[in-house]
């Protein structure tokens, strides 16, 4: 009778406060935020409901069936009469069958379906945040939102729902039969109910506060796995395997412990609720028998009524258990509906300027200061002041931590600066829809990441709509091919999670061919050949000194050649521009450009 499913699912992304202090009865509220969701699929439900009301009428119906058997049947020895009776309640099972055919897959993909829209609503909402959010949040969290948390909707949407909604039914339709078939001991047994209902509602209540802290428990499981796959080489590297594993068993075991008092709290309201209902029918039966034996009542109305009694009996304990698990579903909805309900910190104008691209535009940085949400005491850049003139190429050199990446992510409107504005082609980057404002950009990151998919989709990333002769012609420019051929099946390669297999120089090369590829008006370039051998990075430098020619470029750089190239060097040291001006100029005048021209750009290569 129970369909508990006891799925693990994240209990709060932020950790704020406000969640603690939901009061629990509120939150079946929340599940109305489903019905938005449920909306699109009425015709769905209102089949279901027939078939619902069929199968119910069907099942009382066979209360009947029991009482004529036993009276008209047995009493007077009526073969024929039994043998007609059965008949119809076997053409009312049959048809009870094809209705439960029906009920089952309606409502099971009712949920299905359900899950699928949520899953796709809640991940738009995701892929367009402001990229801060997620250093806020773990990925982990969200993710099992996204899984886990669905699942458990689907679960319940799918199956719970329909069976206290069958068990509602049949209360309600039963409690009408008794009454009709015998309103004293109906009386008897409303008087009953209380018995029955309070201890199920204490010790409900306790079963669902274990639950919640049961699915806690499972979600942190699930992060301290995820954790140590992503970190498996450290892991085995310094031979921690084992002090791993003793730590995961304690997770596991905690979490067990959890379930375990929760399982006997709920073994103990069934037991509890089905011991009550049967000391209830007993009473029932004594006064009902009581009468048969007087004459009174008929023996078969003592059937039906018991018939109708004892699945009555059956829909409160159902009802009260799935009351538990839509408790469950309420909580899912809300951190579902949270997650749907951030708003991105990084929109669109309401009124964006009308333009397509910059196209030789002009970039300027003005007096531009900015901190990551998560460190709000201590400015990544700081009063920057700068302007890149159309078709230039400008090198960012400075020392680890300098604030050079910053700057592009900036540029990208990752982040919004806290004062100061950049101006793209005489309009506040701001001003741009974010499409239009990236789609001048290519950008090639400092540590690039893969998708787990094969060469030629990590590549036309780039520009979806090129074919397979550019991208190979891309590649070829970024000197890829050559590895690429030597794949075990080339393009078609399958990179693994993240491109793990890759080396880091070979990952950036792809990256590099996907902005060739994307042949943007500007080209951010972050230390884009730090991960390739000398020889290699001759063949990309070539590569990009062909790509930088036509178009903007800003490249942050630790190598000479890029920089000798360069029409204007900035030199970044803690957030702020120090110097700007040539490689000559800078060598005479810039302490620090001397520093690192010495440490870096003369001991690695050319
Ligand atoms: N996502 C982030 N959240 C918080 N701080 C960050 C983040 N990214 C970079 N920082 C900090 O901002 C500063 C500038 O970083 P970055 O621009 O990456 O330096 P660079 O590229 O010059 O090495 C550093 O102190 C770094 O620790
Ligand atoms: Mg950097």
């Amino acid at each position: 009778m129970t369909q508990s499913v006891d799925l693990p699912s994240s209990n709060s992304i932020s950790h704020s406060p406000k969640k603690d202090e939901v009061p629990q009865k509120a939150s079946l509220n929340l599940l109305k935020d489903l019905l938005p969701f449920l909306a699109k699929y009425k015709m769905r439900m209102g089949l279901a409901v027939i078939a619902l009301l069929i199968t119910t009428a069907i099942t009382l119906s066979f209360g009947i069936g029991l009482r004529v058997i036993i009276d008209e049947g047995f009493s007077k020895g009526s073969a024929a009469y039994l043998n007609s009776v059965l008949l119809v309640m076997a053409v009312l099972a049959f048809v009870l069958a094809v209705a439960t055919i029906f009920r089952f897959f309606l409502v099971t993909s009712l949920g299905e379906l359900v899950t699928k829209d949520i899953r796709q609503a809640v991940f738009s909402r995701v892929v367009k945040l402001h990229p801060s959010y997620f250093e806020e949040n773990r990925s982990g969290e969200i993710m099992s939102r996204l899984t886990t948390d669905t699942t458990l909707l689907q679960s319940i949407i799918g199956s719970s729902v329909s069976f206290a909604l069958r068990s509602g039914l049949t209360m309600i339709g039963g409690l009408t039969m008794m009454l009709i078939t015998n309103p004293k001991l109906t009386v008897v047994v409303i008087l009953a109910v209380p018995l029955v209902l309070i201890p199920i509602i204490v010790f409900g209540k306790k079963v669902r506060e274990l639950s919640k802290k049961s699915q806690d428990r499972v979600a942190s499981v699930g992060t301290y796995a995820g954790e140590m796959i992503q970190q498996i080489k450290t892991v085995q590297s310094y031979h921690r395997e084992d002090y791993e594993i003793n730590n995961f068993e304690n997770e596991v075991e905690q979490t067990y412990q959890v379930s375990k008092q929760r399982i006997l709290y709920r073994s103990v309201l069934m037991g509890g609720a089905i011991f009550l209902s049967f000391i209830a029918i007993g009473i029932m039966i004594y006064v009902g028998g009581s009468d048969v034996i007087a004459g009174r009542m008929l023996a078969g109305e003592l059937a039906q009524f018991v018939f109708y009694a004892m699945m009555v009996a059956m829909g409160v304990a159902s009802v009260s258990e799935v009351m538990g698990e839509l408790q469950r579903a309420a909580g899912a909805t809300e951190r579902l509906m949270e997650l749907m309900n951030v708003e991105s910190l990084i929109k669109d104008a309401d009124q964006p300027i009308d333009k397509q691209n910059s196209q030789n535009g002009t970039i300027q940085f003005k007096n531009l200061t900015f901190n990551y949400p998560s460190r709000p005491d201590r400015a990544a850049l700081e009063n920057i002041d700068l302007t890149i003139q159309p078709g230039q190429t400008v090198a960012i050199v400075g020392p680890s931590g300098a604030g050079k990446s910053t700057m592009f992510e900036m540029l990208l409107r990752f982040y919004d600066p806290k004062q100061g504005e950049i101006v793209l082609n005489g309009f506040n980057i701001k001003d741009w829809t974010l499409e239009n404002l990236r789609s001048n950009m290519a950008w090639v990151p400092q540590h690039p990441i893969l998708f787990s998919d094969n060469v030629l989709h990590n590549i036309r990333y780039g520009n979806p709509q090129a074919s397979t002769d550019d991208v190979i012609a891309a590649a070829k420019a970024a000197n890829a091919h050559e590895f690429i051929e030597k794949l075990p099946e080339g393009y078609e390669s399958y990179l693994g999670e993240n491109g793990v297999r890759l080396s880091g120089g070979q990952k950036q090369r792809i990256v590099i061919a996907r902005a060739i590829l994307n042949n943007p008006n500007i080209l951010l370039l972050d230390e884009a050949t730090s991960a390739l051998d000398a020889k290699s990075e001759q063949l990309v430098q070539q590569a990009l000194d062909r790509l930088v020619e036509s178009r903007t470029t800003l490249v942050i750089a630790h190598r000479l050649s890029t920089i000798k190239n360069a029409d204007k060097i900035v030199v970044m040291d803690e957030g702020k521009i120090v110097a700007t001006g040539t490689h000559s100029e800078l060598m005479q005048k810039s302490e620090l450009y001397n520093n690192l021209a010495q440490l870096q750009f003369m001991t690695s290569g050319q």
